[in-house]
């Protein structure tokens, strides 16, 4: 007896120690913690533990001044953490925890009246569904500002036709905008992806207990009401267990990067010698410690190379979530550094690519050169016969001989005579020489959504109306 009396003394650094013997093993312990990453979730913690107790005083659970008194112990909580004086330690072992304690400590036995009707379980997906909320409108600005410069890029340089490409090879012109256009549409869809699935996000799970719900009358809508979400959630056991709010927000991050990975391959052949068509500025640029001409575009290399811990976060919580049984498993801590990662990694990438692309110097005189340099008239000329009534086919294949012609006679299309032009057709006549012009190819694809420039500026016109709109709905709630 005297014995177990000691054991039972032995493990009362934890919350949870009612029904334990012994302290935890320290390996143990510290496997289990995950105060290391969570701890950064305090501030939402908190707001929640605020709502929280204010639904417990509706439900007659706390008086008034006990109210009074842990809102006003969870705010100097919340400064201490703030201002650096709680060292996290992993007995402490989640936030949660933590919380309750620093607070326990500041108004005695009252802080342990916080945790009735709340579960860690409930708690956990609120603190996260805080978090992401407040962090998805972040992205939605940054995906915002990158769009604008990506417009305002289009519409400087509505005049310079570039190389637009299969294949990596040249294969007909197109405008520089009409590229950088390219990109906002992508964007685009990723701004709108996220905005819908914030609608899943801002759902609001406490009062779901551990599992199966509360015994005490919890005002539901009011805690949501109190803290900012559209709604509630429609069954405890899901409202505990379920992430594919993460999944889903993991996988717009997946296709944000995808697209920001091309835009950085494309950033960096471009300011490749070889390319020429744009120079990054020195402040977007890195050095070589031993080849003093280089300036290397490192940023977009990291923007390519970032996607690879972005998709992995993504398979890795599928990979944790895959077969879980209901409700909430431990396996789900496993949630939150592969979401933290890969908020600060788009917020970071986000941030930069901007002004790297707002300071980047375009060279027109290069991509102009690099569009007669590929025959990229080619088309053109074909689409010149099978408009005058040559089956496309045949056309094709007549044109592929003078562009044969033209390599070993070591030409350009616009180097051409007309003599030498009717040497393949009769048909083609003195416009033809204008025909194969890059502008005229340009001008000449006035489709909607094409690349000639009324095309281009109705895509423009467009774009700045959408960007006078996302901008207010993302503004983040703050209640
Ligand atoms: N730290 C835990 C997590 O992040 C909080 C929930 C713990 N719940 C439990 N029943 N042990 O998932």
């Amino acid at each position: 007896m005297k014995k177990k009396d000691k054991e039972i003394k032995a493990a009362p650094s934890k919350l949870w120690a009612g029904r334990f013997a012994v302290e935890a093993d320290k390996l143990a312990e510290e496997m289990n913690a995950s105060i290391g990453f969570d701890w950064r979730l305090f501030s939402h913690d908190i707001r929640g533990s605020v709502a929280h107790a204010k639904v417990l005083r509706r439900a007659k659970i706390l008086n008034a001044k006990e109210l009074a008194k842990i809102i006003k112990g969870l705010a100097a909580v919340e400064k201490d953490i703030t201002e650096g004086r709680i060292i996290f330690t992993s007995d402490m072992e989640d936030i949660h925890m933590a919380v309750e304690q620093c607070l326990t400590k500041k108004i005695g036995a009252l802080g342990g009246k916080l945790h009735t009707g709340r579960s860690r379980n409930d708690q956990v997906a609120l603190d996260i569904r805080l978090f992401l909320k407040v962090e998805i409108d972040g992205i939605v600005r940054l995906l915002i500002k990158l769009r604008k410069t990506l417009a305002t890029l289009a519409k400087k340089n509505i005049d310079v036709v570039m190389p637009g490409y299969t294949h990596l090879q040249r294969a007909q012109p197109v405008l520089f905008g009409h590229h950088m256009l390219a990109y906002y549409q992508m964007f685009k869809r990723d701004t709108e992806r996220l905005l819908d699935l914030k609608k899943r996000v801002d759902v609001m799970p406490l009062g779901s207990g551990a599992l199966a719900g509360s015994p005490y009358k919890l005002d539901r809508a009011y805690a949501a009401k109190l803290l900012g979400f559209a709604a509630v959630t429609e069954n405890s056991l899901d409202g505990v267990s379920d992430r594919d709010f993460i999944v889903e927000f993991l996988s717009a991050a997946a296709l944000i990067m995808m697209h920001l990975s091309r835009f950085g391959e494309e950033i960096i052949l471009w300011s490749s010698m070889e390319f020429g068509f744009i120079e990054l500025s020195d402040s977007f640029s890195t050095g070589s410690s031993i080849m003093p001409q280089k300036k290397n575009p490192d940023l977009a290399e990291l923007a390519r190379g970032k996607t690879g811990r972005v998709y992995g976060a993504l398979i890795t919580i599928l990979t944790v979530m895959k077969a879980l049984p209901l409700a909430y498993n431990k396996d789900m801590q496993e949630d939150k550094e592969p979401l933290f990662d890969t908020v600060d990694t788009l917020s970071q990438v986000l941030g930069v690519m901007p002004e790297m692309l707002r300071t980047m110097k375009v060279n027109k005189k290069k991509m102009r050169a690099a569009t007669v340099e590929g025959f990229l008239g080619a088309t053109d000329a074909a689409d010149y016969l099978a408009s005058r009534g040559v089956p496309f086919r045949e056309a094709h294949h007549i044109t592929g001989s003078i562009v044969a012609y033209c390599i070993e006679n070591e030409k350009t299309l616009e180097d051409m005579t007309l003599t030498e032009w009717q040497g393949f057709s009769g048909i083609f006549k003195e416009d033809i020489k204008e025909t194969v012009l890059v502008e005229s190819s340009v001008a000449a694809r006035k489709v909607a959504g094409g690349t000639s420039k009324e095309a281009v500026l109705v895509q423009l016109k467009k774009v700045e109306a959408e960007l006078k709109k996302p901008m207010r709905a993302a503004k983040p709630k703050r209640v």
